[in-house]
This record gives C-alpha cells, structure tokens and sequence, in this order.
C-alpha cells in the first residue's frame, strides 16, 4: 500500500473497474435552480441538488441576500423565491469560493435588482475574466465595475436596465445566462447570439419557472420584466462528472461500468461523439423525461482507443470534458488533436498547461497548440502531479492513474469537492484503487 500525503489523491494501477455507480447532481443546473428559484414568486423545490462547495457557494450568497433556504434531506432544498425585486443588500463581500458560474449568474441577477453588492472568491477565481459580463451588462445600463476586467465585480444600486443584443466572442454559457437573467429585470428584449452553442440549460429552465424565451437563427431572447413563478426543478446527475468515469471504464480494463440517471443534454455531450469515434464503446439508455433535461443510464465496455482530430465545432460541448479526454488520448493508440480551445486556459487554472505538463510527466509526448494540445497515446509512467488546485485536473490524473505502469500521485486536491463531493469514494466503488491523503 502507497501512502498518500496530505491533500493529495495517490491512484494505482489496479483490477480495473466494473459495476455501478451513482453520479450527483449537475453543477451547472443546481447553480441555475437555486438562483432562478431565489428571484421566483413562491417556494421552489429541487431534488437532486449538488451538494458541493460550489454550489454551497451560491446558496450562501442567496442568504446573504435575504433568500430563505431550507434543507430537508440530502440535495433537497426549499428556496423561498423573493420576487424579481426583492434581494437585500447583503452586509458584506460576497464570496462566491472557486466558482466562476456563481459569480457571472450572479452579477446577471444583481445588475437589475437595485441594491449594491461586491463580489469576490478565491485566488482563483480572483484571476478570472470578468469583463466579458461586465461590459455587455453595462450596456443594459447596470452600474457594473471590474478591477482591470477581474473580480472583485463591484454593482451599484439604482440603475435600471433595457434589453440590448448582444453577440459574444466566446460560446460561453455564463456569459448567455448573465445577460438572459438580467433581461429578466430589462425593460424590452434582451437577445444573446453566440458564435458556437454553449450549453443551454437557461434557457430550458426558463419555461419551466414560467418564462417566455424565443429561439431565432441562433440567437435565444427574453422579455422583460418577467418573473419567474416557482417550480419544482428535479437535477440529473451530472454528466461532466460522469466523464471521468467513462473515460475509466474505456481505458481502466475490467467492465461493463453502469452510471445510473445522468444528464444527457445534447449541449453537454460531444465526449460521447468524440470517444465513439476513437473506438469507445459508450452506449445510453435513456430514462423517462423528468422535465426539460434529458437523462439516461450510461454504461461503458474497456475499448482500444484510436486518436482522432476532434472537430472544432464540437469543443463548446465538450468544454469542461477535454481534460479528460486528454487522458483518453494518452491511453489512445496515435495521435489526437484538439484545436479552438482557447478558453481552457481561464478555467479554474490553465488547463491547457496544466494537462501538457502532467501528460509530459507521465511520460507522454504533447505537443502545445495556440488553443490546444496534440496528444500522441503510448504507455503511460508513474509520477507526481500538481493539480493545480483544479478539481478536473485532478479527478482526470486520477483516473489516468489507473492505467499507469506505477502510482500517479496527485497533489491539492481539496478542490475536487467544489464539483465532485464523494469522487474518491464513487472511484473506490468503481473498483480503482485510489487513496486519500488525510
Ligand atoms: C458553465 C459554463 C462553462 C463551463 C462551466 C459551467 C455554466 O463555462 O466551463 O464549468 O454552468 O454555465 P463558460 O461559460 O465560461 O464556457
């Protein structure tokens, strides 16, 4: 047995992985369900709610807010909706943690509400791009300011907003969302255009909570004001999650692994395009609908991985995944090449980097694009990783550990609790032999 120093995960080489699994609820829409809920008329009730640092991160911000959140059972919340006008200055910062969605949905929500707030988080997200909200916000008229385009985002009371159209540079769903909340409380029609198709769980869950929103040569817009009336939101499980085990019953040996209730959402899926096209043997079984967000049991069979040239119209739907699949690419047969993905680099950490570097470690030859990697497959070394502080960095070593011919260590990892709660646990039960440091 390798003993695992502090914050770190230590993943050996093992038996492989088989059986089921569970995965917990979508980031992305529990963030959306509590916030949407927060400004709804009535008590919006979600089941299946993200219980992680992230989207903790969000629930005490609605609380610092006035929001009422009641807990009654795990990933089951109450969210006492306010109204569109009824927020309260919160007493002090609000630290939205590791958590770039909060803080952009958030900005969104607060541009038209009337009262002033101060939004900032770790060091992380302190480094994060912020003018890509903050500028299309100020042109609905918020009183809005950034410290040179980053956190903290400073927003003014008093300010009223009106629809504008906008087009982004970047597909980018928090940007979208942002803009589409705070044409909640715009006067007029707020149209957003993007340049690729982000995810779209806004505007899935708008109707849902009573919205009226227009889908028009690819641009999605909404009315104002409109408030949402509040709903019951159930969350699938979370496919970004699920990706890393996916990637483990292909590369990991072993099989069949069964993922049980996961989000299915077309603008979220293009791993699934990119493994079966690398050879990977991923088939779905879809459930019954439970509201507007598609789900099914995923099962996965260990298969020989080719390397692809991955299509640059699919990395928006694949965005957070291409950590992982960087992994696969390592497990893969030749070489795989991802381009168009410049905004790996403003995540959580450069991931661009931060995946070259590991790779590199293991013993993996990659190649660093302008905005992207060329991965070339071959066998895959023990080492020590730095995770830098990026739960998908991590949770993608780990996996990739393995399928490694010695240990893969993977340091500062607390962070894979701000998406993953249970993530070493679930891998455990997977059957991959990964130990915590305590
Ligand atoms: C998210 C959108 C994506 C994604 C992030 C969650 C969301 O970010 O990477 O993890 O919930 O809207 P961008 O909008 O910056 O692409």
């Amino acid at each position: 047995m390798v003993n695992a120093p502090r914050d770190a995960f230590v993943s050996s080489p093992g038996a492989g992985v088989a059986g089921e699994i569970g995965i917990p609820g979508d980031k992305s829409i529990s963030h959306r369900a509590a916030l949407i809920g927060a400004i709804a008329k009535g008590t919006t009730e979600i089941e299946g709610f993200l219980e992680s640092a992230d989207c903790r991160a969000t629930l005490t911000a609605l609380e610092a807010l006035g929001v009422a959140v009641e807990r009654s059972g795990a990933g089951r919340l109450r969210i006492q909706g306010v109204g569109l006008h009824g927020l309260r200055a919160p007493g002090a910062p609000l630290d939205l943690g590791n958590s770039g969605t909060a803080m952009r949905l958030l900005a969104g929500i607060l541009a038209g509400q009337g009262v002033s707030a101060v939004l900032v988080g770790d060091a992380s997200l302190m480094q994060r791009p912020m003018a890509r909200v903050a500028t299309p916000l100020a042109r609905m008229g918020a009183g809005i300011r950034t410290r040179d385009g980053r956190p903290p985002v400073e927003i003014a009371a008093g300010t009223r907003l009106r629809g504008v159209d906008h087009t982004l540079e970047v597909a980018s769903a928090q940007v979208k969302s942002a803009l589409l909340l705070a044409g909640l409380h715009a006067e007029g029609t707020t149209r957003v255009r993007e340049p690729g198709r982000s995810r779209d769980h806004t505007e899935r869950m708008f109707p849902a909570f009573g919205v009226h929103i227009t889908l028009q040569d690819g641009a999605v817009a909404v009315t104002g004001p409109a408030e949402p009336a509040a709903t019951r939101v159930d969350v699938p499980g979370d496919f970004s999650s699920a990706a890393f085990f996916i990637v483990a019953g292909l590369i990991a040996g072993r099989g069949p692994l069964m993922m049980r209730g996961v989000g299915t959402n077309p603008t979220r899926t293009a791993l699934i395009d990119i493994l079966r096209a690398m050879g990977g043997d991923i088939r779905l079984h879809p459930l019954p609908d439970a509201g507007p967000e598609p789900r099914a049991d995923i099962e996965v069979r260990p298969s020989r991985l080719r390397g692809t040239v991955v299509p640059e119209a699919l990395v928006p739907a694949a965005i957070d995944e291409l950590p992982v699949l960087f992994a696969a690419a390592a497990a893969a047969e030749g070489e795989t090449v991802v381009t168009g993905a410049g905004e790996l680099r403003v995540k959580e950490s450069d991931r661009l980097a931060a995946m070259a570097e590991g790779l590199a470690t293991l013993g993996i030859s990659c190649e660093r694009l302008p905005e992207g990697l060329r991965v070339r497959g071959g066998a895959i070394a023990g080492g020590t990783i730095d995770s830098r502080d990026d739960h998908r960095i991590a949770m993608a070593f780990a996996i990739l550990g393995a399928r490694a011919r010695t240990p893969v260590t993977i340091r500062h990892v607390q962070n894979v609790a701000t998406s993953f709660p249970g993530f070493a646990e679930t891998a455990r039960a997977a059957g991959i032999d990964l130990r915590e440091g305590e």
